[in-house]
């Protein structure tokens, strides 16, 4: 088995991890979300450069917390797309140099491979089928798996606007919230009644598709409808309540139509209560074995890629070229 080292540099997170034989045994991350939080999003530049900054203090603390050194290690996994160009670019510069100085293969991933290979670094190995729901500030994607280092990825669905995790993020700034939006309305509906409003379901029964934009004018027409009187803990809880219904119920709907009986939730959104409540019991109802890692492994992190690395290895897959470019909208 193999010794990979992984770096993710696609979004706000620096992420550098240290997989050996599908266990997770270093890791370190570095955020510029902080020097976001103004502009209330991502800023590319920004980013590219808090990632030239913490790369290097990340692979040598992942080191250290590994206790073993680069002599150790097999490849080196980076994650190729899809993310920011100027983001990506930094991390596949960080991985290439490192794989020539050490004369170490190198794998390029794809993000949304990683997110779900996160997941084995807990549970183990996952069936020989799968649906993952990946659901973050960037994406909502339902996807059919296989084997992760042999199979391609079907794509079932996507969002046509707006991503959950961004959802979560611009209703909190209607309600007045801290940024990043989705902890802050995770906590506010524990007060609210779920369903205080019937928000709308977009693309219920209309295929694996998702859509948060109309969802989101919902809100922002009901607080200004109501003007300062509105209940923010009851806005918060039944938005939330009308993404959860959706995610889930298309998640498990895809588990059935595909005759699948595991599901994958990833993503940074996966943190939420109630999606994780709603998941299990729709799930349990279904026959469907849920699986969905701790927080720290559902957000951005190096592990994941590297968890990717160590399958691609394992699978005597063949290493990127040197040139390997960054790929901003990379398909699967
Ligand atoms: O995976 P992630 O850390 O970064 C990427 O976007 O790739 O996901 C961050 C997103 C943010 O939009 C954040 O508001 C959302 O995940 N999020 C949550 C919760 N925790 C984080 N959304 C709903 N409930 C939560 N508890
Ligand atoms: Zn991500």
């Amino acid at each position: 088995m193999a010794v990979v080292l992984g770096i993710e540099t696609s979004c706000d997170e620096t992420g550098v991890g240290i997989v050996a034989d599908g266990r997770l045994i270093g890791a370190a991350l570095a955020s510029s979300m902080d020097e976001h939080a103004r502009y209330g999003g991502v800023v590319p530049e920004i980013a590219a450069r808090a990632h030239l900054e913490s790369l290097v203090p990340c692979v040598e603390a992942a080191f250290r917390q590994a206790g073993i050194g680069p002599a150790e290690l097999d490849a080196v996994a980076v994650t190729s797309g899809p993310g920011l160009a100027t983001a990506l670019q930094t991390g596949l510069a960080a991985a290439k140099a490192y794989a020539l100085a050490w004369d170490r293969p190198l794998y390029g991933v794809h993000h949304l491979a990683g997110h779900v290979a996160a997941d084995t670094l807990e549970h183990g190995p996952l069936p020989r089928r799968s649906v993952a729901l990946i659901v973050s500030g960037g994406h909502t994607s339902l996807l059919l798996l296989g084997d992760l280092a042999r199979d391609p990825i079907v794509h079932l669905g996507d969002t046509r606007d707006d991503a959950a995790g961004e959802a979560f993020d611009k209703i909190a700034r209607i309600l007045g919230l801290a940024y990043p939006g989705g902890p802050a309305v995770d906590r506010a509906a524990r007060d609210g009644d779920p369903r205080a409003i019937d928000f709308p379901r977009a693309m219920l029964g209309a295929g694996y598709d998702f859509s948060f934009s109309g969802l989101k004018s919902a809100v922002a027409r009901h607080v200004e409808r109501d003007g300062p009187g509105f209940s923010v803990p009851d806005v918060a809880a039944s938005f939330q309540e009308a993404v959860v219904d959706v995610l889930t119920r298309k998640a498990v709907d895809a588990c059935r139509a595909h005759g699948v009986d595991t599901l994958v939730i990833v993503g940074g959104v996966a943190a939420n209560h109630r999606l994780r409540r709603v998941a299990a019991e729709r799930c349990g109802a279904a026959g469907v074995t849920l699986r969905i890692p701790s927080p720290r492994l559902c957000t951005d992190n190096g592990a994941m890629i590297a968890a990717v690395g160590g399958l691609l290895v394992a699978a005597g897959a063949p290493p990127s070229p040197f040139d390997l470019a960054a790929d901003p909208s990379a398909p699967l």
